[in-house]
Parts: structure tokens; sequence; C-alpha cells
């Protein structure tokens, strides 16, 4: 069990299940409808706490309503919000999202008027009980700030980012971090309009490329359907397959569980080509599911 501090957001999900995007200006009913905390850093410690971690979640907050049910959702996995700030008068992040009943694919719009972690608040936290440092790539000042506090105070700390949006400034974060987790989104916007048509070929061109700008870091990047690629520290591309489910229920929150089982693989001391095929076991058992609730040790194991 490792002590673990994710840095980044927690949200509202309003999740409508519907049989299709709808068309602009119509009027479609859904299927059904969850409403849950989301959030990529808060949805990768559910997953990492359920995997036997202890996790803290180091975040803003309002004093909405929202904000009530994402921490008494927090709360049930055991995740510690000591460090969370609390802002009089915001409303809690929403995300109002589509999730098409038949493929499981998920559109979302998302709200935020919700200032972000700061810098001072980060700096008051004491790191030195940590086993691992897990920070989403956004308000890039602060988060780079961050990883420097980090970097002097634990020198040791293993530091991951998840880079998942072409951000201002943002390949700023990259030679500040040990594991860096892109998404397919930031690879094909990096890429242009010379991104090769093979994944293989688009995710390696893509990787080597970070790793010119950060050989210290081991560079990954997930693909959806098509499963993920690493880069080792040697420069050997690495692939896992996905581990598609009998049907694809919920794809909303893959990426963030392929995180969690990546960041407990490294910490349990795999290889990357090994961490990449848990991740991808774990993101296949989340897509067969509703959320995150049940993921476990088990979702790991080869027979799953
Ligand atoms: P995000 O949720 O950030 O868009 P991806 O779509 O890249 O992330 O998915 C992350 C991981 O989830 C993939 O590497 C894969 O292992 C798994 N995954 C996503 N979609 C599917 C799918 N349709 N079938 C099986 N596994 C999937
Ligand atoms: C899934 C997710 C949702 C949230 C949105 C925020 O990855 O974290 O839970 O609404 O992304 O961007």
């Amino acid at each position: 069990m490792a002590n673990i501090l994710g840095i980044g957001i927690a949200t509202l999900d309003i999740v409508n299940h519907v049989a299709a995007w709808p068309a602009e200006d119509a009027e479609v009913r859904a299927q059904a409808q969850d409403v849950r905390r989301g959030g990529n850093t808060t949805n990768t410690l559910v997953v990492l706490s359920q995997l036997g971690h202890r996790c803290r979640w180091a975040g803003t907050l309002a004093d909405d309503t929202s904000s009530a049910t994402i921490r008494d959702d927090l709360a049930q996995y055991g995740i510690d919000t000591h460090h969370v700030q609390q802002i009089p008068g915001a409303h809690a992040p929403t995300s109002y999202i589509a999730l098409n009943v038949h493929n499981g694919s998920r559109t979302i719009i998302h709200y935020r008027d919700l200032p972000e972690y700061g810098l001072d608040a980060f700096r008051r936290i004491d790191l030195r009980e940590l086993d691992w440092l897990h920070a989403e790539g956004r308000n890039v000042a602060s988060v780079t700030g961050m990883l420097q506090h980090a970097r002097q105070q634990c020198p040791q700390l293993p530091l991951s980012v998840e880079i998942e949006k072409p951000r201002e400034h943002i390949e700023q974060l990259c030679g500040l971090a040990d594991l860096l987790i892109y998404s397919r989104h930031y690879a094909l916007h990096q890429l242009g309009a010379e991104a090769p048509t093979s994944p293989e070929a688009a995710a390696g061109a893509f990787l080597r490329h970070q790793r010119q700008r950060a050989p210290q870091a081991v560079h990954v990047c997930a693909w959806g359907e098509r499963g993920a690629y690493g880069l080792t520290a040697d420069g050997e591309l690495r692939h896992s397959p996905a581990f598609t489910p009998a049907k694809v229920i919920d794809t909303l929150g893959a990426g963030d569980t392929f995180n969690a089982g990546l960041i407990h693989a490294q910490l349990a001391g795999q290889g990357l080509t090994d961490s990449l095929r848990s991740a991808c076991r774990l993101a296949g058992d989340k897509v067969g599911r509703r959320g995150f609730h049940g993921l476990s040790s088990q979702s790991l194991q080869e027979s799953s």
C-alpha cells in the first residue's frame, strides 16, 4: 500500500444515457441519468483507493450542495480531503455528459468558474510521507511551481503528470516529471496534419518527439480501443492492446482509470510492457461497467 497525493479537479457529472448525440436544436429523452462525482484526478484516486492505496486529494471545492456530494463520494472511498481549499460562494465544476448506450462513447460539456488549487496551499502540504505524487496538467504556472517544490523537498518522490489537453506552455511540465501520460487527443494535436494514419506510427512519432523534450521521463499515451503505447527510458516503443469487455458500457473516465492502473503497476515495480498491460486491463474492466465502483486488484488478473 502506498501513500499517494493527487492534484487536480473534482466535478459533478450529470450523465444522460442517450441513444445518440442529439442534433442541434433537437429535444431528446434520456433513457437513464446518473449524477455522480467526476474529475480526472479524483477519478484516478477513487480507483487507486480501491486497489488498496492510501490516497489524498489536493484541489478546490465550493460550499454548494454539489461540492457536498463530491466530498461524500470521496469519503466513501476513504480519500483524505484535508488539503482541499473550500471557496465560499463559488460553484462546483459541472459536466453535462451524453453517454451513448450503444457504444459507451461520452460527449462532455464542462463548465467551471471555480479557481484552481494554488501554489501557496500546496507548499503547506507535508510531502515527506508520500510514495507518489500525481498531477493533472492544468493551471500550468502553479503546477510548475508545485512540481519544482516537490522535487526540491523530496528529490526521490516519483512524479507523474497527465497531459490531456493542449494548453498554453503545458510542455514546460514535461521536464519536471518522471512519468508523463498523454491523451491521444493531445498527441494528434501535436502531430497536426503530419500525423501518420496508423496508431502505432503516430504514437511512436509523438512519443519519440516528447522524449527529446524530456529524456529523463517515461512517456505513455493511451489510445482508446487500440490500447496504449509507451517509450522506455532506452527509447524502445512498447504496446499493450485494449482489453475490450463483452459490452462497452461507459468510457467516461477510461483514461483516468488507465492512469491509476499505470501508477499502481509502476509502484509495484513492473516494467513498462507489464505496466501498460495492467493499465489497459483495468481500463477495459472499467469501460464494461458504469462508473468506477467495484474495480479492484481482481480487475488486473490475467483471467479477467
Ligand atoms: P480517455 O478516457 O482519456 O479518452 P482513452 O479513450 O485513450 O482515454 O482510453 C484509455 C484506456 O481505456 C485505453 O488505453 C484502453 O485501455 C481503455 N479503453 C478505452 N476505450 C476502450 C474500448 N472501447 N474498449 C476497450 N478498452 C477501452
Ligand atoms: C472524465 C472526466 C469527467 C469530468 C471531465 C472533466 O475523464 O474527469 O469525470 O466531468 O472528465 O474534464
